[in-house]
């Protein structure tokens, strides 16, 4: 399945501060293999411009934040993650870029497998004509 959409976590939050545990399975809807951050991002950087054949991932800016530029390969939508209670659920082949990370922004990435090279596409046109034939 091709899809996104946003999670809103729930912040177990007390006089002291905020916390926000991710749960395989729970609100990871997921079993979880990879967790990865990006951070120290300069200014006007576009990461990303791939797509993945069959990875499940939950980007986070758990500080800061940007913005994610998904595309299905028919329309395309941004959409801004700038708070560590919103996750943004992404599954199967979706074209995605990062951009307008802030100065301080830590986006943090959980995933349900390992990294793997060969499961990404890197050109933009193999992704439109994968889309095709899915
Ligand atoms: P890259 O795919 O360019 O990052 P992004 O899509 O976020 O812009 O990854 C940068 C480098 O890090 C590249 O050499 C691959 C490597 N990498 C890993 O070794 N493990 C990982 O989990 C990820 C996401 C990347």
């Amino acid at each position: 399945m091709n899809s996104y959409k946003l999670i809103s976590f729930k912040t177990l939050g007390d006089e002291r501060g905020s916390l926000i545990a991710l749960e395989a399975d729970y609100n990871a809807p997921f079993h979880i293999q990879r967790v990865y951050y990006i951070f120290d991002t300069k200014n006007g950087v576009v990461r990303g411009s791939h797509a993945h054949i069959d990875l499940k991932q939950i980007a986070i800016a758990v500080k800061g934040s940007c913005v994610f530029v998904l595309d299905d390969g028919i329309t395309k939508e941004e959409i801004l993650l700038d708070n560590p209670n919103k996750g943004l659920f992404i599954e199967g082949l979706i074209w995605r870029d990062m951009k307008n990370f802030s100065e301080d922004c830590v986006l943090l990435v959980v995933a349900n497998k390992h990294y793997d090279e060969t499961d990404y596409i890197r050109d933009y046109n193999k992704f439109l004509q994968k889309v095709k034939n899915v």
